[in-house]
């Protein structure tokens, strides 16, 4: 009753905006945990099923969680060990250490904080081990439960694991995994990175006591259902105190998913990433434009946000060329928007330049050829064109096939900045054929 009342309730515009900041910046930059992550249930099913393994029948595992930067992988860890941490059973035996390869540098560190971790700083006291895996041991043997018949198991997360394979002689995986494979102490020990080939890594003796589980986190996710998690992020919960606002601003966000100039926006920082983080770093540009005055995100606010995150180091290097090269630039922009794509060769480039120098009466761009080569070698050096693949080196420079490094947009916005840039260049740029 109280609840249906909340929701009922009217309250003023302003007090709304700021429940609006809260919530969605909590969503946003508060890793928050989502109440079920998307995408990821099979992982999350497998990785639960397995640390209850270990934690419940002292079974030893390791695993490797892959993806790339921002996928989820520490999301999908935490909200295992959320689901896990509502088992009494679990709860009550298992332990956790969790390591950084960026804060653990070396294996001393690493063996250290185990300790801490684990509380036992107090039972090592001064002793002095022979060895790591000595070390270890004794740290593992001292957890032993109240009977002494069984060792409490212990979950190893390291994150950045690739990191730890940079460690002399690979110590500390060598005895995890080690631990993990004898039937020494129950050992759970999963690892997090972004790098595919992470297995490379390992030294054979530390490989092949490597359980070989992999867990991949690459998202196959498509547009529509991108702009779907989108329409979801920004949504308001039902228990909004405000549900007639609520409503209001999920209609508006359903609107602002279904604008053509939004959805283009969107399908741009679609091609160029799908992961949460950089989603969440855009909605929160878009968010902190809020207001009493703008209570809602407009498709201009979008493309502020994705311009300000996509800023990208081409387009900008494009302010430093000069005016002939930018002239070469737009040559190819107008040959990639005539034969879609197809890589092309200087010869091609200079005709088109020469098309646009004959419309007009002076001679202020009239390059020689060799002045043209060198600007071309120089577009080369600062990699916006890249040979084409299979282009070999022996046929002669002009006319090895080439393609332009930059898209239709990144040229446009470029042409924008540039500082001074005379009407006519500017003009032909913006011309849909030369
Ligand atoms: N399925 C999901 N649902 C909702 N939010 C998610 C989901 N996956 C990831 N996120 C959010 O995306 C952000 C990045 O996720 P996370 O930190 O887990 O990435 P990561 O793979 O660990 O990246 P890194 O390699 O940099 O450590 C977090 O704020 C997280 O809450
Ligand atoms: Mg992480």
């Amino acid at each position: 009753m109280s609840k249906r009342k909340a929701k009922d309730a009217h309250l003023p515009i302003g007090e709304c905006i700021s429940q609006v900041h809260q919530i969605l910046r909590k969503r946003f930059c508060h890793q928050q945990l989502p109440v079920k992550p998307e995408g990821v249930e099979a992982q999350h099913k497998h990785l639960a099923e397995l640390l209850k393994r270990t934690a419940v029948h002292g079974e030893s595992n390791s695993v490797l969680i892959v993806g790339p930067r921002g996928a989820g992988k520490t999301m999908l860890l935490k909200s295992v060990l959320r689901e896990l941490s509502q088992e009494t059973e679990v709860q009550k035996n298992l332990l956790q250490v969790h390591l950084n390869g960026l804060l653990q540098t070396d294996d001393r560190i690493a063996l250290k904080e185990i300790t801490r971790q684990l509380q036992l700083e107090n039972v090592v006291g001064d002793k002095v081990f022979g060895s790591f895996a000595e070390n270890l041991t004794f740290l593992l043997d001292a957890l032993k439960k109240g009977d002494r018949s069984s060792s409490r198991p212990v979950l190893f997360v390291l994150d950045e694991f690739d990191l730890f394979a940079q460690h002399k002689n690979q110590t500390l995986l060598y005895n995890l995994f080690d631990v993990s494979q004898s039937a020494q102490a129950p050992v759970a020990v999963v690892g997090l990175t972004c790098r595919l080939d992470v297995l490379e890594l390992l030294e054979k003796r530390v490989k092949s006591r490597f359980s070989h589980r992999q867990m991949h986190l690459l998202s196959k996710l498509t547009f529509p259902q991108y702009l779907e998690r989108i329409r979801d992020q920004l949504s308001l919960p039902d228990d909004f105190p405000d549900g007639k606002f609520a409503q209001e601003w999920n209609a508006g966000v359903t609107t602002l998913c279904e604008d053509k100039s939004a959805e283009e926006v969107l399908q741009r920082y679609f091609n160029s990433s799908t992961d949460f983080r950089s989603l969440h770093t855009l909605l929160m540009l878009c968010l902190s434009r809020v207001s009493v005055a703008r209570p809602s995100i407009t498709p201009a606010d979008l493309l502020d946000a994705s311009r300000f995150c996509l800023a990208d180091a081409n387009a900008n290097m494009l302010h430093g060329l000069s005016i002939l090269e930018l002239c070469l630039i737009i040559a190819m922009k107008h040959l990639n928007d005539v034969y879609e794509g197809e890589p092309f060769n200087l010869q091609m480039v200079h005709n088109e330049f020469k098309k646009f120098l004959q419309r007009k009466s002076n001679s202020m761009y009239n390059f020689e050829q060799p002045v043209i080569m060198k600007a071309f070698e120089h577009l080369q050096q600062l990699e916006l064109i890249q040979p084409a693949d299979g282009a070999s080196d022996k046929t002669q420079r002009e006319f090895q096939l080439m393609r332009l490094m930059l898209d239709h947009s990144q040229i446009m916005e470029a042409m924008q900045k540039y500082p001074q840039c005379p009407t006519d260049v500017k003009q032909w740029a913006t011309s849909a054929f030369a």
